[in-house]
């Protein structure tokens, strides 16, 4: 199904991290690691209570150190190898199990949890020493600051890079989208653009995600089963 110069698209969410072990955030349960998300996850939870936003990411921060990329990343990798240029991997995942397992053409658009940001000077530091992991804030060593915040997009906030996202999938030929539950927007909506400009809509998720009816084939179950069944069939041909 791929030829080489096909471009390709791929947008994925927490399920690709699961198997790994990173939790998703949509649980029955609606509680996301034990805290509700507008609790931890806003510019005003950081201005009201920045010890308890900064002790959850410290948490989430440590905890990919105890983790690893599984064999969905793993096939991702070899999807870019095979279109090189014509590749693109937007994840709204934090984590960095892309990264680690080879992926290059990617882009973090909810940023990323090895990084801190100056609220100041906009200074961005990649801070994993055991140093920048206590429960006591990193400060800035560009400017007096002593507060760094975590380099992440909170709800209320403009996703990372949504020209070159925007951009790359209007142009797509087919978009995949891989353990999103399709609830979040901006990235939920990039599916209905890619199918406006006819690329070929492509499904994999746990459960049917909010906006199912817009792929051209869903495929349902583990990422860690069909990213790397469904990938070598189709670069294979
Ligand atoms: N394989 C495939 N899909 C899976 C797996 C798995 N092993 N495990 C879970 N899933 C699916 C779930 O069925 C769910 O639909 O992954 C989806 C994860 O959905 P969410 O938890 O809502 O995560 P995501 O879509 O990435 O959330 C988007 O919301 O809170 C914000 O900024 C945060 O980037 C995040 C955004
Ligand atoms: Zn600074």
């Amino acid at each position: 199904m791929f030829e080489p110069n096909t471009k390709v698209v791929i947008l994925t969410g927490a399920g690709i991290s699961a198997e790994s072990g990173i939790k998703t955030f949509r649980a029955s349960d609606g509680v996301w690691e034990n805290h509700r998300i507008e609790d931890v996850a806003t510019p005003l939870a950081w201005m009201k209570n920045p010890k308890m936003v900064w002790e959850f990411y410290q948490g989430r921060r440590k905890q990919l150190l105890e983790v690893d990329f599984n064999v969905a990343h793993r096939a991702l990798v070899e999807l870019e190898k095979y279109l090189e240029d014509h590749f693109l991997l937007i994840t709204q995942n934090v984590d960095d199990l892309h990264s680690r397992a080879g992926s290059e053409r990617l882009i973090h658009m909810h940023g990323e949890l090895r990084k801190l940001r100056c609220e100041k000077c906009e200074n961005i530091v990649i801070a994993m020493e055991k140093s920048h992991l206590t429960d006591k804030f990193v400060s800035c060593e560009k400017c007096s600051s002593n507060r760094l915040r975590p380099h992440i997009v909170w709800f209320h906030e403009m996703p990372f890079k949504m020209n070159e996202i925007y951009d790359a999938v209007e142009r797509c030929e087919v978009f995949m989208a891989i353990g999103t539950s399709g609830h979040v927007y901006p990235a939920a909506g990039l599916l209905a653009i890619a199918k406006d400009v006819g690329a070929h809509c492509i499904g994999i998720n746990l459960e049917p995600p909010e906006n199912v009816d817009l792929f051209d084939e869903f495929h349902q179950g583990l990422a860690g089963e069909l990213v790397p069944e469904l990938i070598s069939k189709w670069i294979k041909k």
